[in-house]
């Protein structure tokens, strides 16, 4: 029985990659870069700058530090031009049903995301209050498959990796979770979480 629950939220709480994916399209477009829906596969998990770093890789483009700022910048005001947008209705089925079975129960809840947007998206679909601990992108430095946000997530929580679990749609998020020797239910299809614990649809599979 486990004490804790770390979920991640792009792709397990709240279908925001198809924004991500809508932003980076348009400055890859911008710049002749070929980028697909198959390629955001692997922008998954990964930070804003590593997330960069492949588009730019796909288009075989070096650009400066400088310029590299700009346009993350640049993709992060597009994408909040989505996010601002959203509300209760885009959170994914049976999310906020299993949260809240597992709070009845006494199971303690914490985000454990790579993204800086975290806090607002939870606010704009009414989430924040079920969270006991909110770890983001803004609170740590290493991104996924690094486990400092598990980590750093059961530290908040008061727990230890034995007694928790993870939630996590990304290959680099359930890297993360193994790293950490935490129990990893993948979220979505087997090709890309082969080696979470057990892997499930969505939530809506796990609401009883
Ligand atoms: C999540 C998403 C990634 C995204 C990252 C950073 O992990 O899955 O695709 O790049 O967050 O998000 P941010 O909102 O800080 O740009
Ligand atoms: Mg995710």
């Amino acid at each position: 029985r486990i004490k804790g629950a770390i979920f991640d939220l792009d792709g397990v709480i709240v279908d925001t990659a198809k924004y991500h994916y809508l932003a980076w399209k348009w400055l890859a477009d911008q710049r002749g870069i070929p980028f697909t829906e198959h390629d955001n596969e692997r922008l998954k998990g990964v930070s804003r700058m590593r997330s960069l770093d492949i588009i730019l890789e796909i288009g075989g483009l070096t650009l400066s530090d400088e310029e590299k700022e700009e346009m993350a910048t640049r993709k992060n005001e597009l994408y909040l031009e989505y996010i601002r947008r959203m509300d209760e209705s885009e959170i994914l089925p049976g999310a906020k049903e299993y949260i809240l079975t597992l709070r009845d129960k006494g199971v303690r809840i914490a985000l454990g995301s790579a993204s800086k947007n975290a806090v607002f998206i939870l606010e704009r679909v009414g989430l924040s209050e079920l969270f006991d601990a909110i770890i983001d992108g803004t609170k740590v430095s290493k991104a996924k498959p690094d486990p400092e946000v598990f980590l750093v997530a059961c530290e908040s929580l008061d727990l230890s990796p034995e007694d928790c679990a993870v939630f996590e749609d990304a290959a680099a998020g359930v890297e993360a979770a193994k790293a950490a020797g935490i129990y990893v239910i993948g979220i979505g299809s087997t090709d890309v979480l082969g080696d979470a614990d057990e892997i499930v649809a969505g939530l809506h599979e796990l609401v009883s």
